[in-house]
């Protein structure tokens, strides 16, 4: 475990990393990673192109399992449960760990399908409780007041910074218990998705 944090000693984490490596087939990517993250915070990874953000991003949902010849050494967990034990639930693992990319990818969907897609696949069939999901979720993605009066439009038609948090309310709408997306730093002055959490 890590031993020495800069947090407080009773502060809840919701990730904790352990001498994580990763390599892809001979090539090492990620070196010994020790981290504790705290929970209901926001928590930024820095460092220049092809140090290895998005390669950790995606191993904390297991994302990197369907790369050919990936292998992740070390143990993390998530809410204290170790993601990589056997018989962890990885689609399960999927909608507590949201994910947003950097290039955005919506669904060649309407708005409001693209939002309640996720609910859907898990269940949920009654149109009012989606209704109220799709409104929340783009709401906390600060988009709400752009698309309210054309959820039914093609996502396609959004502009990209549009489409980037159509995509982030996809990500909320499953309610996770983190969420963690790649970007490159640009001024969001605003329009800034609030209640974003890692
Ligand atoms: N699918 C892959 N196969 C092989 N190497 C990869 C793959 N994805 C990323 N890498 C390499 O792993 C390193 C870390 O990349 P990445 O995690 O994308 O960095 P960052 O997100 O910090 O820019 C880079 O050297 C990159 O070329
Ligand atoms: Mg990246």
């Amino acid at each position: 475990m890590v031993e020495h944090s800069i947090y407080p000693k009773d502060m809840e984490m919701v990730i904790t990393t352990n001498q994580v490596n990763f390599y892809y087939g001979p090539t090492q990517a990620l070196f010994d990673i020790s981290l504790l993250i705290p929970a209901k915070q926001v928590t930024a990874l820095i460092g220049p192109s092809g140090c290895g953000k998005s390669t950790f991003l995606r191993c904390l949902n297991r994302m990197n399992d369907t790369i050919p010849l990936s292998r992740v050494i070390g143990n993390i967990f998530i809410n204290q449960k170790n993601i990589y034990a056997p018989g962890t639930d990885v689609v399960e693992l999927r909608k507590e760990v949201g994910m947003v990319f950097q290039k955005s990818n919506p669904f060649p969907k309407s708005i409001f399908d693209n939002v309640a897609y996720g609910p859907r696949i898990h269940g949920e069939k009654n149109h009012t409780r989606l209704t109220e999901i799709v409104e929340q979720s783009l709401r906390q993605a600060a988009i709400w007041d752009e698309v309210k009066d054309r959820l039914h439009a093609n996502a396609m038609g959004l502009s990209g910074g549009q489409q980037q948090r159509l995509c982030i309310a996809r990500a909320l709408a499953v309610g996770p218990k983190s969420c963690s997306w790649t970007s490159r730093l640009r001024p969001w002055t605003q329009n800034q998705p609030r209640g974003s959490k890692i």
